[in-house]
């Protein structure tokens, strides 16, 4: 039987070629905020026991889209969906896996609390794993997460100049390496200093070696941004002509693209995980056989 997808909140770009290629049926609901924001939310398709049912979720900005998906998931429950699975390429609440300081909120342990409570499986891409290093350290459900370093390294292919594959900090040594591993370029790691959540400072190594290339920042996530941008002051400091930036989940919460081209980035891209205009790299090739494993209509 085709599984039905919702998308929730807004439409998502992977919400219509999921549904093709999977295929899967769209799911239909109606969600608004009445005035005082709070969510109003209708299942307008049948919901039927036998029918796998999939959620596909932005999780970026999340304190505004995990209630509603709350709703969504119980709701549908409620109307006798037998297994409810979440799709979230960007998995959010990442960061605070541990008390760094007394009577701090480990929220990674309570968004997946709240994810695992309700939904059957879960499955996205390439989470900000650092002190955990499995899903199933915080997801009591199946959970799965698909790597999009093949995404770059196909990106990258294509490129035959003399490329420089630039890690901004030591967590992002792993994507960078792999990749240079793959494409054969050359990388180095920067060590950043983090003194605030928009306040870093970028060390790089030596690049005299390097002047004559083009520049690839690559890194999980952008989430301020500030870290792409010191990172893309420091290879200009260091001689660095062609700078590049290119990360998997693009927050840009600060909505930081412009002072990134002033600081002479010249390309910008990123996954589809997120919405924007800088979405360069497709996911649904990715998610679609373990969604369909997940959901049990493999
Ligand atoms: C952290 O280690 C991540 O890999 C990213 O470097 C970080 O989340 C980026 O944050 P921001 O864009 O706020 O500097």
């Amino acid at each position: 039987m085709t599984p039905l997808l919702f998308a929730l909140p807004d439409s998502h770009a992977l919400f219509s070629p999921l549904c093709r290629a999977l295929p899967a049926e769209p799911g239909r609901l109606e969600f608004r905020r009445f005035p005082d924001g709070e969510s109003y939310l209708r299942i307008l398709s049948a919901i039927t026991p036998e029918q796998s049912v999939m959620v596909l979720a932005d999780l970026s900005r999340p304190d505004q889209r995990l209630l509603p998906l709350c709703f969504l998931c119980d709701t549908l429950k409620e109307l006798g969906a037998g297994r409810v699975g979440l799709i979230a390429p960007y998995l959010c609440y990442m960061r605070q896996d541990t008390r760094f300081h007394p009577g701090e909120a480990v929220t990674s342990r309570s968004v997946a609390r709240l994810i695992s409570e309700r939904f059957d499986w879960l499955l996205t891409v390439d989470p900000h794993l650092h002190r955990y290093h499995a899903l199933s350290e915080l997801y009591t459900i199946p959970a799965m997460a698909v790597q999009a370093a093949p995404l770059l390294a196909e990106w990258l292919k294509a490129r035959h100049e003399p490329l420089l594959l630039v890690g901004p900090d030591a967590e992002s040594e792993q994507w960078v390496s792999a990749l240079s591993a793959t494409s054969g370029h050359p990388f180095v790691v920067g060590r950043k200093e983090r003194r605030g959540d928009r306040d870093v400072h970028i060390e790089l190594p030596d690049l005299s070696a390097w002047r004559g290339h083009s520049a690839i920042m690559v890194d999980d996530v952008i989430s301020s941004g500030r870290t792409m941008l010191q990172c893309a002051h420091a290879l200009t400091a260091a001689g660095i002509k062609h700078i590049e930036c290119a990360a998997l989940h693009g927050l840009f919460a600060d909505r930081i693209e412009d002072q990134l081209q002033n600081a002479g980035v010249s390309r910008l891209v990123t996954s589809n995980s997120v919405p924007h205009p800088s979405n360069g790299l497709e996911l649904t090739p990715l998610l679609l056989d373990p969604a369909r494993r997940l959901s049990g209509t493999l």
